[in-house]
């Protein structure tokens, strides 16, 4: 069941999102060769803790983290851990905000340091597909537009997609309807309705689109050890079109 939102929800929503965009923007100058995902990590936990809102993740279904950090290869569900950053990797952190019973979702990559330029290239075209399918997050639209519009990107740009996760809904859960599906075909699905909630989220990997699973039980991998980028934003669907409520300024 989708639960619509009512402005006033959306509006609580967006403090929440207005406080996650402003923690990612903190992290793009913090994320340094030398710096563990341990300690970014931890300084995400006190800056929302120091803000009146709670790290969403942390013990969501025995997640241990406030924040999934997900390093070259690892594609999402990385857990921050003491390895130091290195000059020339890629890092997805993702995290999920409460702020006052009202969530927000968002992941973005970073380069640390000098990145190459087919990382840099992953990493552009990753953000510019959850930005293809946030155009077509409007009234009256299918979900498969978005799905569309995020596979045709992909298949232009030769990068594959990872069909395992997916976005979703989301409101005073984390996870809630609809599925989001960065695959899809134009006119198909649910149809788009003013108050909906979701995230969009495209993984996407150099090579192939197949992962496995860490030991460690949560972080996933790409099968052929390609590097993965993902960039994830939470979106409000309304009758003035799409609003980006993690938007970074
Ligand atoms: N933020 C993730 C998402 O985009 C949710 C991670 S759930 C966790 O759906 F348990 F791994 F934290
Ligand atoms: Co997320």
């Amino acid at each position: 069941m989708i639960k619509l939102k009512s402005q006033k929800q959306i509006e609580k929503m967006r403090e929440a999102g207005k406080l996650l965009a402003s923690c990612h923007q903190a992290l793009r100058n913090l994320v340094k060769p030398g710096i563990t995902t341990l300690e970014l990590d931890q300084f995400v936990e006190s800056f929302l803790l120091e803000r009146g809102a709670k790290p969403a993740q942390k013990g969501y279904m025995g997640y241990p983290f406030a924040t999934c950090a997900s390093v070259n290869h690892e594609v999402c569900h990385g857990l921050p851990n003491k390895n130091v950053l290195k000059n020339g990797d890629i890092i997805t952190i993702d995290f999920v905000v409460n702020l006052n019973g009202w969530l927000a979702d968002s992941a973005w990559s970073y380069g640390v340091g000098t990145i190459s330029q087919e990382s840099q290239r992953l990493m552009d075209a990753t953000k510019k597909a959850m930005y293809k399918g946030i155009e077509q997050a409007q009234v009256g639209n299918r979900l498969g537009d978005i799905g569309y519009a995020i596979q045709s990107y992909a298949e232009k740009k030769g990068y594959s997609i990872v069909k395992e996760f997916i976005g979703h809904g989301i409101g005073r859960n984390i996870h809630e309807d609809p599925q989001v599906h960065h695959v899809g075909e134009r006119n198909t699905g649910t149809t788009l309705k003013e108050g909906m909630v979701i995230t969009i989220e495209p993984i996407f990997n150099k090579g192939m689109p197949y992962i496995t699973m860490k030991s460690d039980g949560w972080t996933s991998v790409t099968f052929d050890r390609s590097l993965s980028a993902q960039y994830e934003h939470t979106i409000a669907i309304t009758k003035e079109g799409p609003i980006i409520l993690t938007e970074q300024f």
